[in-house]
């Protein structure tokens, strides 16, 4: 059967991404948390909700589970998802930088793939530790470099260069890859301990042909540089940057699937 066609970035964004790579991160930053049954849990950034989805299982119906994103078309496809088990899942439209809690409110503050593209990290992470109540844990986790994902650094290099744009106005996703900057924002939000691990995974984008045209696409949903386009400079972008990054695509085909490995830091923080 054929899946319904996502009808805009969020919807494919869900789709095609969250299933690709997503959701295997969110496996692993959920082991890291070791979330308990009753235990109350913030996702920051939580895009269409897969973190949160993950959670509200393993805090179960005692816990608490609330995730915050500012896009609302991110919320609207994560509102529609089927509920998972345990908690029921409170989603808020709001800002990371301007947590809308009080002190104290959770033991669980978790953020994926998103304090990269605040333009304040740093009372991003302060927010986080406002809200921790004490004893509580923070676990965030942003990619590792660009040149550790070939398939993207071509991709973003061609997108760069057709919009006359420099590669760090593309780049936002693998933009806080550096360990020590990561660890700096939590020791200055005066997190008590704070640990910076490495962890890697395999991403496996189905239906090779749509890997471009859906990167392109769905980042929309999260850069700016490309959400500000219009639909047709869009669609003559895609060919072209298609072209240029099929020979790293090539390096990276499986039967039916473009698959590669992917590298992130996870920082887990301790009130
Ligand atoms: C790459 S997505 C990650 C979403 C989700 N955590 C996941 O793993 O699928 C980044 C998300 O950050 C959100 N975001 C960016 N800036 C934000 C801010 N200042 N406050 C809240 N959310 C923000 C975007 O709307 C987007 O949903």
């Amino acid at each position: 059967m054929n899946q319904p066609q996502p009808r805009n970035p969020a919807e494919t964004y869900e789709q095609y991404f969250v299933p690709a790579m997503f959701l295997p991160w969110a496996t692993i930053l959920l082991r890291h948390a070791a979330a308990r049954s009753g235990e109350r849990v913030l996702d920051v950034a939580c895009g269409t909700g897969i973190v949160a989805r993950q959670a509200a299982p393993l805090v179960g119906a005692d816990g608490q589970v609330v995730a915050l994103d500012m896009n609302p078309a991110m919320l609207a496809v994560a509102r529609a998802l089927p509920a998972p088990s345990g908690a029921a899942i409170d989603w808020q439209e709001g800002n990371a930088m301007a947590l809308p809690f009080p002190d104290g409110a959770f033991d669980v503050v978790l953020c994926q793939h998103g304090l990269q593209f605040f333009p304040d990290r740093a009372g991003a992470v302060r927010e986080m530790r406002r809200v921790l109540a004490p004893g509580g844990r923070a676990l965030v986790i942003v990619l590792q470099a660009l040149a550790r994902h070939p398939a993207f650094e071509a991709l973003m290099d061609s997108v760069a260069r057709h919009l006359s744009l420099p590669v760090s106005a593309v780049m936002t996703p693998f933009a806080l890859s550096d360990a020590d900057e990561l660890r700096t924002l939590f020791t200055a939000a005066r997190f008590r301990k704070v640990d910076i691990l490495p962890e890697s995974t395999t991403a496996r984008f189905p239906e090779p042909e749509r890997f471009v045209p859906l990167a392109v696409i769905s980042s929309a949903a999260a850069v700016p540089a490309f959400a500000q386009l219009e639909a047709p400079a869009r669609a003559a972008l895609l060919e072209t940057v298609r072209g240029d990054v099929a020979p790293t695509i090539r390096r990276y085909l499986g039967t039916d699937v473009v698959t590669f490995p992917m590298f992130a830091h996870i920082a887990v923080a301790t009130t």
